[in-house]
């Protein structure tokens, strides 16, 4: 159930800012929840209970935008272990992830691998707007990882979110798959930015290849795609270029230009094909 004021229509936009959050409607009781232009998360409401897909940073708290849109039970998922889309864990008791995310998710939920993160990224601007950034940068909780594999269901009453597992970015990521609404959320699987595939927490590209043409068998059942970041939803179409792109790649055909130096010292290459980007690594292919 959506509270009656949790959200008032305003314009074609419709988005409104809640306890820091900028919040916008995306579809039929869909609500993406953006962190300071950083992360998207979304929250989507069944009939008895809410399903919010991924944490963020952990900046602010964003359990509260969630009671303030729904009086629902909410269901937590990571799409992946990356501190951006798992940060804000701690303010949940329990969380549910892909079986593969356990030990990372365990692993950098401590207040040392906090801090480094926040500190390696405190220049961006868009921290700027959050006035608890140090505050929060402290902040720590314990929450219970329940894993699943492929093909779950998470059924929210009237509406069912299906697990597709598409290791690619990382080993544990996964997209979730409204059939009936023929809404994909794909995360950082898919994004209009580059998908990243070259650090130690990246699959091989042929992986990552087999999770796009998966997601490609299924393109019969949904019509948007709403990604990790930045602009959503997406059209297929990215899907598409992304697939051709990774194929060039893959094929030897095409190169990416030398783009970054990950901290443990793996170099990205970017490469474009369309709409679609990616920075992988040499070692990846
Ligand atoms: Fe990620």
């Amino acid at each position: 159930m959506i509270k009656n004021n949790a959200f008032v229509y305003k314009d074609n936009l419709n988005m409104e800012s809640i306890e820091g959050f900028m919040v916008q409607q995306v579809s039929n009781d869909v609500f993406a929840i953006d962190e300071y232009g950083i992360a998207l998360m979304y929250l989507i409401i069944g009939n008895d209970k809410a399903l919010l897909i991924d944490t963020g940073m952990g900046l602010g708290n964003v359990k509260r935008v969630t009671e303030k849109i729904t009086d629902l039970p909410i269901v937590v998922v990571n799409s992946h272990h990356h501190y951006d889309h798992a940060g804000g864990n701690l303010n949940f008791k329990q969380i549910f992830c892909h079986k593969n995310a356990v030990t990372w998710i365990d692993r950098e939920n401590t207040t040392e691998y906090r801090e480094k993160f926040f500190l390696r990224q405190e220049k961006r601007k868009e921290y700027s707007g959050c006035p608890t950034f140090y505050e929060d940068m402290k902040r720590t909780g314990s929450f219970i990882l329940t894993p699943f594999e492929e093909g779950y269901i998470f059924d929210l009453g009237g509406r069912r979110l299906e697990v597709i597992f598409t290791p690619g970015h990382t080993d544990n990521s996964i997209c979730l798959l409204d059939r009936e609404n023929r809404l994909l959320f794909t995360l950082d699987t898919l994004c209009s930015t580059p998908t990243l595939v070259y650090d130690s927490y990246s699959t091989k590209l042929e992986v990552y290849y087999n999770s796009l043409l998966k997601l490609k068998k299924l393109r019969n059942t949904y019509e948007l795609i709403f990604p990790g970041h930045y602009l959503k939803p997406i059209g297929s179409i990215y899907l598409d270029n992304m697939i051709e792109g990774v194929e060039q790649i893959c094929s030897g055909k095409e190169k990416g230009i030398k783009w970054c130096t990950s901290e443990s010292g793996i170099d990205g290459y970017y490469y474009r094909y369309e709409r679609a980007s990616i920075i992988y690594s040499l070692d990846r292919i």
